[in-house]
């Protein structure tokens, strides 16, 4: 473990630094978020910046890139000290950052996005084919398979995030952060973007990568720093890199076993049955039943319908055919508001369009399902709904300074653990969960790993969305695959020996069959 006070490493890069950001600390309303930290990158290496939720990475990486600035500390570009004070200054600076969440105008085309705000001109005019020209030239540079005059919101996720990383290469990036590029990406996504950074690692440009997935991590890092709490811990080369070690560093003790929770299978009565379910599109019709305390995986292919199986389930798009019971008794489930008033809670893929309201207090974005429901009741109770948030922050350990801060300004995966407490909050009998750990630390992953084990205890029924594999197989009773919108397969049951990587590969992709003809 290197600190900047001790001698380099023999086997660090020995250059002048891209960059040292020196001292940086930042309060927000008085609440130190960072404390003086420190950060070295070199040229051309993949430096990962780890930590739990809230450790500080995205923040310290907006003061790099001028949207914030720090209240102390300095930044050095290539040994010269340099004032960040706005996007512009950091730009110029060859600093890039691509946020957490994309940052792209749908309606303008690819080209338009990459030039925003610094267009071409010819005198007057704006240099439309210039610009188009030096579009193409970097997009071929990255190997992208769109054209420059491509409207952005015809391309998938992946490629808007390249649209993101040609606009940054196109001014000379030096430095380029990215801020958990693979959340939204396929596995296939994510090998085409692996290469995209090797190619620029080999250009000369240093690049800042935040991620929670070891494996990740792993493949691209030459170094790896660590923030805990707002403060940095230390820095590993790439032969010092250890799941063990790291965890030790970004939780500050030793962690046991990720799927510790494994349970006996003791699958009750059908809480959930699901009949010929179809929205005619995506979904064809499909029939499940979930049981009280199992939990259900629902695996399959980025595109295999299982999205819009829960949604349909949960009311949140309209069904053109299909009937719901619950607990044997039909119900008539028009739109979300029907579900939650009967105990069916959904938690959706996409904390931000679909889950939080961001500008809404963290305690409100908590309590407002119980809300509805005591509203469909009759009566309020307000001095158990404030204790009910009080709890919920606590059990799903939230890392926020009061109930009172902005959904908004919580890190990426408290946001998340904000929207389970919501769904624990009306005590659900049925609850869907879409991606329930994405973008969530190693730390948080368990615990909300126990939070729906220790439901399923108490007889909630759970369907989880999920494509991380080993989550599916540690954490399922049973498993059901999906592809192109049907079910296509279930594993596990009475006993969870099916239940294998392996096997949900083989129905995802559809290659059981192939083998069984
Ligand atoms: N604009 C803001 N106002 C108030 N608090 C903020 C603001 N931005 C960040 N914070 C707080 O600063 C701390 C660090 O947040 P940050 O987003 O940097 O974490 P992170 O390490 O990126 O976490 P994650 O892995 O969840 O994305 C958190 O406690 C967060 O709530
Ligand atoms: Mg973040």
């Amino acid at each position: 473990m290197t600190t900047n006070q001790q001698p380099l490493p023999l086997d660090a890069p020995i250059a002048t630094p891209v960059l040292e950001m020196r001292g940086i600390t930042k309060r927000f309303n008085g609440v130190p978020a960072l404390q003086n930290v420190n950060l070295t990158i070199y040229p051309g290496e993949v430096h990962a910046l780890m930590g739990e939720n809230g450790a500080g990475k995205s923040t310290l990486m907006k003061i790099l890139a001028g949207a914030y600035i720090a209240d102390e500390g300095e930044i050095w570009i290539n040994g010269q000290p340099l004032n960040i004070t706005d996007p512009g200054t950091a730009r110029r600076a060859g600093i890039n950052l691509i946020y957490q969440e994309l940052n792209v105008a749908p309606n303008l085309t690819v080209a338009e996005n990459m030039f925003m705000g610094s267009e071409l001109r010819q005198g007057q005019l704006l240099d439309r084919e210039g610009m188009r020209r030096e579009a193409a030239r970097v997009l071929q540079s990255l190997g992208a398979s769109f054209a420059p005059d491509d409207v952005v919101s015809s391309l998938s996720i992946a490629e808007q995030q390249q649209v993101e990383i040609a606009r940054a290469l196109k001014d000379n990036s030096r430095i380029l952060v990215m801020d958990e590029p693979t959340a939204a990406l396929s596995d296939r996504e994510t090998e085409r973007l692996f290469e995209v950074i090797h190619k620029l690692r080999s250009d000369g440009i240093a690049i800042i990568y935040i991620s929670h997935r070891m494996e990740e991590v792993y493949a691209l890092a030459n170094r790896v720093s660590v923030l805990r709490d707002g403060q940095y811990i230390g820095s590993l080369d790439r032969h010092e890199i250890s799941p063990e070690r790291l965890v030790q560093m970004m939780v500050g003790r030793p962690m046991q076993d990720f799927y510790e929770h494994q349970r006996q299978t003791a699958p009750g009565e059908v809480v959930l049955e699901v009949r010929n379910i179809s929205d005619g599109r995506k979904v064809q019709p499909t029939n499940l039943v979930l049981r009280a305390g199992e939990i259900v995986g629902l695996a399959g292919l980025v595109g295999a319908g299982r999205t819009e199986l829960s949604r349909l389930i949960f009311g949140a798009d309209p069904k053109v055919s299909g009937e719901v019971f619950l607990n044997g008794q039909k119900l008539n489930i028009r739109s979300p508001g029907d579900a939650i008033a009967v105990g069916i809670g959904y938690v959706p893929e996409d904390r931000k369009d679909q889950g939080l309201f961001l500008e809404m207090s963290s305690g409100k974005n908590i309590i407002l399902n119980m809300l509805k429901q005591d509203a469909k009741a009759g009566v309020i109770n307000w001095g158990s709904v404030g204790k009910i948030a009080k709890n919920a922050v606590q059990d799903l350990n939230i890392r926020l300074a009061n109930l009172e801060i902005r959904a908004m300004d919580l890190s990426g995966g408290n946001q998340q653990k904000l929207l389970l407490a919501r769904w624990l909050a009306i005590k659900p009998r049925v609850l869907l969960l879409d991606e329930p750990t994405r973008g969530v630390d190693i730390g948080a992953k368990s615990e909300i790993y126990r939070i729906i084990s220790d439901l399923a205890k108490q007889g909630v029924a759970v369907l989880m969305v999920s494509s991380e594999l080993p989550e599916v197989v540690g954490l399922s009773d049973r498993v059901l695959v999906m592809r192109e919108g049907q079910l296509v397969g279930e594993l596990g049951g009475s006993t969870r020996q099916s239940i294998t990587q392996e096997n949900i590969m083989a129905y995802a992709t559809g290659a059981s069959e192939v083998t069984a003809s």
